[in-house]
């Protein structure tokens, strides 16, 4: 396991690009499914220093929050509801610019201002999703989407979440 966490210079595709053999050899001998998310929550947030970063997972017919690095979060969140329970019924990513013009947002953290959210699907199922909120406007585009959603399959390929 790498003991220290490189930083790329340059912008987010730089550093997404190196972070990503970073978590794959991470989390390649841990079969945990919590011990795998709170590494990768926690290398994300160094990475990128958004506000708040972490997992939730489908327990039931909730998600229930997983590891995170952030201020403290909502523990539950039914199907449908707030963008993470959106991006689970709707089974995609959703990139929310500004969270005020989401219809039922759940605000966490007032100080949350845009957000994305990445299933995390296994045999075809959703188990969980990876969600990501900024204090800043508009933050979040296709290369977050592509790049996390990279992430996730790591995730789910990897350990045995969701079993
Ligand atoms: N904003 C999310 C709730 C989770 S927190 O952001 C950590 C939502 O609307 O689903």
């Amino acid at each position: 396991m790498a003991e220290n966490l490189y930083i790329a210079e340059g912008g987010k595709e730089e550093r997404y690009a190196a972070l990503l053999p970073q978590i794959e050899s991470l989390i390649s001998n841990e079969t945990d499914e919590i011990a795998n998310m709170a590494n990768v929550a926690a290398v994300i947030s160094e990475t990128f220093g958004f506000l708040w970063t972490g997992f939730y997972r489908v327990v039931g017919d909730e998600l229930v929050l997983g590891p995170f690095q952030g201020p403290l979060a909502c523990t539950r969140i039914k199907k449908g509801r707030g963008v993470c329970g959106t991006a689970w019924k709707e089974e995609r990513v959703l990139v929310v610019p500004d969270v005020e013009q989401f219809p039922g947002h759940i605000a966490c953290s007032s100080l949350s201002r845009s957000e994305i959210v990445v299933p995390l699907i296994k045999d075809s199922k959703i188990v969980g999703v990876l969600d990501i909120d900024s204090e800043q406007l508009n933050i979040f585009d296709e290369t977050d989407a592509l790049y996390l959603t990279r992430i996730a399959r790591l995730l789910t390929g990897i350990t045995h979440i969701g079993q």
